[in-house]
């Protein structure tokens, strides 16, 4: 890993490597590293808890062969302590659950947090904030969803923003606020005039014929 982001402020650029070319990840990520993103984003979907199915651990371990940037993956799956050690093993730096899969969310971030890993926790559009209360001191990052899992490129969803917020005013200092889904030029300074730390981007950047190009136009909205 390059710099720990949880002692780096600022806005942070995640590039979610779910709409890269995966037949050519190891430039991709080069790429989008090179282009100005902060670091990876990294979707690993059951086809069970989403209606998709992305990768697992091998795909992570040749990511972390191919770069030391901070590794952040998001687990969209039905039993994230089943498959964290393997994750944690292959090479991630944080992982985050669904707060929607478990029954005690505070003991399944104890549980990650044994792993020697950051821990995040997440939540779909629909699921209402307090459900996460319990676990926030036991966690490194809040991850708001704006968009229903499962896919890039849908539309952001603004009517989390209040959640966000809602977020946000409960976080210690060394706690960060991701947003995932929709984010792009036209969304992207709604999430951070509601306290977004990391921002993470599928399709408004791998979308683009210039990576770069994307990155520092979402770079400088941020900026205004
Ligand atoms: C959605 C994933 C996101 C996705 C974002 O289920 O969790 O990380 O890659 O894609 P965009 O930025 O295209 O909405
Ligand atoms: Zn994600």
């Amino acid at each position: 890993m390059t710099s720990d982001p949880f002692t780096t402020s600022g806005p942070q650029i995640l590039a979610s490597i779910l709409s890269a070319d995966f037949a050519k990840l190891g430039n991709e990520i080069d790429e989008v590293l090179n282009g100005g993103a902060d670091f990876l984003h990294l979707d690993v979907m059951d086809g069970h808890f989403v209606p998709n199915i992305s990768f697992g651990p091998p795909i992570v371990k040749a990511v972390r062969r191919a770069t030391r940037a901070f590794l952040d993956a998001h687990l969209m799956i039905s039993d994230p302590l089943r498959y964290a050690p393997a994750l944690v093993e292959a090479g991630a730096d944080s992982l985050t659950f669904h707060v929607e899969v478990v029954d005690d969310p505070a003991k399944t971030a104890r549980e990650i947090r044994k792993l020697g890993c950051g821990v995040g926790i997440t939540l779909n559009p629909a699921t209402p904030v307090e459900s996460i209360f319990p676990a926030m001191e036991f966690v490194d990052l809040v991850l708001v969803m704006s968009v229903v899992p499962g896919f890039s490129g849908q539309k952001f969803m603004a009517e989390v923003l209040p959640k966000a917020r809602e977020v946000k005013k409960r976080l210690r200092p060394n706690q960060r606020l991701e947003m995932d889904g929709g984010l792009h030029h036209g969304t992207i300074t709604a999430a951070r005039d509601a306290g977004v730390d990391w921002f993470v981007v599928a399709s408004a950047i791998f979308d683009k014929p210039d990576r770069s190009a994307a990155i520092t136009q979402l770079k400088t909205e941020l900026e205004r």
